[in-house]
């Protein structure tokens, strides 16, 4: 049984979401959003975000894999899961956990390029800075935090621990 010590208070997440809400809703203001959420890390991240946005927000989900084990990622991604609709002149927000490496975000944001959005943004509620690969950034970033495995708030180890309200680094 690993020991799970908190890195991010629930209090925490939940001021820094309002904020980033707030941030959103000032940069489109009486404009509408569409946000897409990466499954499944980021359900929680983008249900509590949408809350906290006060535009006319529609959501929509994605999935995607990575071949290698969870901790690393081996540079191929594949989308399992695709968007019901064209995302053809909106403003489209893609919503993720973690940026870790980048390749997966570098990878998403040229399928979404392709679709010839009016604005393309990416929200990461956590940003590993020390690990990127591709040079990519968030838009909108929660915390940055140390190359460290991290669970809670939608995030997992073998799909346990999304329920945690706070988020917390794993110590094996
Ligand atoms: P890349 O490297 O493509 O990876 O930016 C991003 C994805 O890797 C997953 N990831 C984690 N998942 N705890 C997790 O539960 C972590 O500490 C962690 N670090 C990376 C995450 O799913 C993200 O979408
Ligand atoms: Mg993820």
């Amino acid at each position: 049984m690993p020991n799970l010590k908190v890195l991010l208070s629930r209090e925490q997440i939940q001021k820094r979401v309002a904020e980033i809400g707030a941030e959103i809703s000032a940069e489109f203001q009486g404009q509408p959003v569409v946000l897409i959420g990466v499954l499944k890390g980021a359900a929680i991240f983008l249900s509590d975000l949408a809350r906290n946005i006060a535009l006319d927000a529609t959501f929509d989900f994605i999935a995607v894999s990575s071949y290698g084990s969870e901790k690393q990622t081996s540079g191929e991604v594949k989308l399992n899961k695709d968007v019901d609709n064209s995302m053809e002149g909106k403003n489209v927000i893609l919503v993720e956990d973690i940026l870790d490496t980048g390749l997966t975000m570098s990878y998403l944001m040229k399928v979404f390029g392709a679709h010839h959005p009016k604005a393309l943004k990416i929200a990461a509620l956590l940003d590993k800075t020390e690990r990127r690969k591709m040079p990519i950034r968030a838009d909108y970033v929660g915390f940055e935090i140390p190359d460290k495995f991290v669970v809670g708030y939608g995030m997992d180890a073998a799909e346990r621990y999304r329920n945690l309200p706070d988020i917390c680094v794993v110590e094996e």
